[in-house]
């Protein structure tokens, strides 16, 4: 038992918090989840409730987040704060998404769901009565209870912090595609209420490649606009439309105008866009898959979000929005969960600003090793999403538990069309050879060729090397290297098959 003297006392502070310059001096522990509450116990510190220190946050600087944006938006974004959400999350396609990382190809991100993952973010949902829980009831009864309530389930959390985060004049745009926008839209209106749906919008774009021969190809998505309330803030846009034969009709009060196709009026912009996506010849590549053209997000900002209004993407991938809200000089707020994705982001916004870390909060990544430490001690989940992804294509398990000691996965290409799997294993903590023998266990369970160990350099032993060396080969590299934090932050990556594509 600890002596009384080395209890820390600290309080307990609502999300929409924003502490005092004395107080950012002090170590302030935040517990926001009935997990986080029971490690503050286990670390005996005290815990008090402040309920008086309720304010409003308007962020001080644009912020860029690591991390899942549930635990993000719940600690960290306060109520009724920003003025416009674009989220363009997984599609739920079933997909495994591939992009060149370094010279590799890897497998980018995997958008597939289980349900056994989902039940706790269900009945999260099903457990408040509203028309949200009746929604998630029906949609159990249409889809049953697998992938795609898992899916649902999910999305249905974070749709719901994104309503809690928008001001009172603001709106959300949904990106999301034909597999899910129909129940997707139900969910939308159960929590922003179907009254105020303002728009389906159809992205068209054109991309070359597939020739379907039982079905019409699939060449658009679908962004699915709601607001807050009535009050919600539009910036009519226009568009040129072309006069029939292209001859001016002459029109009493009806102003045209002519460029090198023809004559034209201007008219409301439609609810249907023509917009060109980044392909691969395009000037905006910039190699993450799923990256969303700069035009589109122009579009949105300049119709939904006033001058000095703030934007938030819950699910940034590589920062479409956050560079579309940096050109159009509004404030932004970036979330996600992908390393690789913040590293783009970084140098991606780095042309735009001189100095990026004194411009732009970068939240969740450590930049030393010692900062490892800290959020291995303060945090060992969102250690562990970081640390399992340090090899750049891999990525963190979305499992915090049961997840069979898998932390990260990765898939690789070796050679045209033939893939390895990578697996990691972090541990923040102390370690010995039993963790390496067991860590290869699993590897071999899964199938996975490789597998990275990561944890503190001083926390390796010669026992824990001789134990990995002894797992063998595989190509010409080692099948369980041990990868530690350090070495990330000096630069060196693990071995990989030299064969690969
Ligand atoms: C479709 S991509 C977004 C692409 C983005 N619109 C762009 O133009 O780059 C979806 C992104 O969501 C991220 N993501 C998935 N689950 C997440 C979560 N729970 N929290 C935050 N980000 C998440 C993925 O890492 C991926 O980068």
């Amino acid at each position: 038992m600890k002596d009384e003297s080395e209890i820390r006392e600290v309080k307990v502070k609502p999300r929409d918090y924003q502490p005092n310059e004395a107080e950012l001096e002090e170590e302030i522990y935040i517990p926001t989840t009935p997990e986080k509450l029971a490690r503050a116990a286990l670390q005996q510190v005290k815990i008090v409730e402040d309920k008086q220190a309720r304010t409003l946050y308007p962020p001080p600087s644009n912020r860029l987040y690591f991390g899942d944006c549930l635990d993000i938006l719940r600690e960290e974004v306060a109520s009724e704060s920003v003025d416009l959400i674009y989220l363009d999350p997984p599609f739920n396609s079933k997909r495994l998404y591939n992009a060149f990382i370094g010279n590799a190809q890897w497998v980018a991100f995997d958008d597939t769901w289980r349900w056994s993952e989902a039940i706790d973010d269900f009945h999260n949902i099903v457990s408040k009565p509203g028309p949200l829980a009746n929604t998630m009831e029906g949609l159990r009864m249409i889809h049953g209870e697998g992938p795609n309530l898992a899916y649902l389930s999910y999305m249905a959390n974070r749709l719901v912090e994104c309503h809690r985060v928008l001001k009172s004049t603001g709106s959300i745009y949904l990106h999301c595609d034909p597999t899910m926008s129909h129940s997707l839209k139900l969910i939308l209106d159960g929590i922003f209420g179907q009254k105020n749906f303002i728009n389906e919008i159809v992205w068209c774009y054109k991309s070359g490649g597939a020739n379907p021969k039982r079905f019409f190809s699939k060449k658009h998505d679908l962004i699915l606009w709601s607001s807050k309330s009535n009050k919600y803030i539009f910036n009519p846009q226009t568009e040129k439309s072309y006069n029939r034969e292209l001859k001016p009709y002459r029109f009493k009060g009806v102003k045209e105008y002519r460029d090198k196709i023809g004559w034209y009026t201007l008219v409301g912009m439609k609810d249907y866009w023509n917009i060109d996506m980044v392909g691969r010849t395009s000037k905006e590549r910039v190699g993450y898959p799923t990256q969303k053209p700069l035009a589109l997000l122009d579009r949105i900002i300049k119709a939904s979000c006033p001058p000095n209004g703030i934007v938030l993407d819950p699910f940034c991938g590589c920062g479409t929005t956050i560079e579309a809200a940096q050109i159009l000089g509004r404030k932004w707020i970036g979330i996600d969960v992908c390393v690789n994705a913040c590293k783009v982001i970084e140098k991606r916004i780095s042309n735009h600003i001189n100095n990026f870390y004194g411009e732009v909060e970068f939240i969740g990544l450590p930049k030393t090793a010692n900062d490892a430490k800290t959020l291995a001690n303060l945090d060992a989940f969102k250690f562990e999403r970081w640390a399992a992804s340090l090899v750049d294509g891999m990525e963190a398990n979305k499992k915090q538990r049961g997840d069979g000691g898998i932390d990260g996965y990765g898939r690789l290409a070796i050679d045209k069309g033939k893939f390895i799997d990578l697996v990691s294993q972090v541990k923040g903590g102390h370690t010995n050879p039993g963790h390496i023998q067991a860590f290869n266990g699993a590897r071999q369970q899964v199938g996975a060729e490789l597998g990275i160990f990561t944890c503190f350099d001083e926390k390796v032993t010669q026992g824990m090397r001789d134990t990995a060396a002894s797992t063998g080969r595989f190509m010409d590299v080692p099948k369980v290297q041990i990868y530690t934090v350090e070495d990330y932050f000096i630069g060196k990556t693990p071995q990989m098959p030299s064969h690969f594509v």
